[in-house]
C-alpha cells in the first residue's frame, strides 16, 4: 500500500503533517500551540483512542489515522451535534470516492452492517478536533478480536482520501460556525443506516432503552418512539438495529 505524504494531502492553507508513529493523532496534535488548521496524520498510534473509553487499533499502514484540529466559535452548548457534523461530511466524502458509507449514530461509517470506521470529536478553548480512523487493508483476526463485523476501504491512494475527507470536513466546520447543524441533520437523516429500525441502546448510565428509531432532534439527539412516548437520547450507544 501507499506510503502517507504530507505533499500529496496538500490542502490549500492547512499546515498537514505526516507522523510514522504517535500516540494517538487527536493527542499529538494538542502538543503545539493551534492557531490555524492542522492536519496530522500518522502510520501507526500506539494508543490509538475510540469513543466511549475504547481503543482504537489499526496496524502500521492499515488504515487512515488522523486528526484535523480548527479554531470554531459556536457555544459551547451546539457543540453536541459536531459528532454529527462531521460524520456527514466524511460519509458524504467516502460516497464521492465510491464507497457505499451509511452513519450509525452518532457517527460511525458502517457498510452494510460492518464497521468501516469512526470518529471521536474533542474541542478545547474555542479549538475543535476531529479524529478519524478508517479500515483501509484487510486485517485478519479483526473482526474475531472485536467481536463484531469490520469492513475495509481497500482504496489504494491512503493520501487522496485524506486529502478528500479534510477538505470535506473543513467545509462542514465553515458551514457550522456560520448556520448551526440544521443542513447537516437532513443529510445526516438521508444516510441513517438504521432509519425506521427498532433500535436497542444503552444509555450513558448502562440502561437499556428499546424504540422505534424516530430520526433526530434539532440539536443532534437520537428521537426514539418507546411505548411511554418519544425519549431524547443525547448520550449512548446503538447496540442492535431490527425490522420495526
Ligand atoms: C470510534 O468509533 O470509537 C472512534 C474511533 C476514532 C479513531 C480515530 S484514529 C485517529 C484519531 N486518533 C485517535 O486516537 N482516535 C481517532
Amino acid at each position: 500500500m501507499d506510503k502517507l505524504d504530507a505533499a500529496a494531502i496538500d490542502l490549500p492553507g492547512v499546515d498537514v503533517r505526516v507522523v510514522e508513529r504517535c500516540i494517538s493523532t487527536n493527542t499529538s496534535i494538542f502538543e503545539k500551540p493551534i492557531q490555524g488548521p492542522i492536519l496530522l496524520a500518522a502510520e501507526e498510534q500506539t494508543a490509538g483512542r475510540g469513543r466511549r473509553g475504547r481503543r482504537w487499533h489499526s496496524p502500521h499502514g492499515a488504515g487512515i489515522t488522523f486528526s484535523l484540529a480548527a479554531p470554531l466559535a459556536r457555544p459551547p452548548r451546539e457543540l453536541a451535534a459536531l459528532p454529527l457534523v462531521a460524520g456527514v461530511a466524511v460519509a458524504r466524502a467516502l460516497r464521492a470516492l465510491g464507497a457505499p458509507v451509511a452513519l450509525k449514530w452518532p457517527n460511525d461509517l458502517l457498510v452494510g452492517e460492518a464497521k468501516l470506521g469512526g470518529i471521536l470529536i474533542e474541542s478545547r478553548a474555542g479549538v475543535a478536533v476531529i479524529g478519524v480512523g478508517i479500515n483501509c487493508r484487510r486485517v485478519g483476526g479483526l473482526a474475531e478480536s472485536l467481536g463484531r463485523r469490520v469492513a475495509f476501504l481497500e482504496m489504494a491512494d491512503r493520501n487522496r482520501v485524506i486529502r478528500s475527507l479534510g477538505a470535506a470536513l473543513l467545509d462542514a466546520l465553515r458551514e457550522f460556525e456560520a448556520h448551526g447543524f440544521g443542513a447537516a441533520r437532513a443529510h445526516w437523516q438521508a444516510m441513517d443506516a438504521h432509519a425506521g429500525r427498532r433500535l436497542r441502546v444503552r444509555l450513558a448510565g448502562g440502561k437499556i432503552v428499546t424504540g422505534v428509531n424516530d430520526g433526530l432532534a434539532l440539536d443532534g439527539a437520537l428521537r426514539l418512539a418507546t411505548r411511554q412516548g418519544v425519549r431524547e437520547v443525547r448520550s449512548g450507544q446503538v447496540l442492535s438495529a431490527r425490522a420495526a
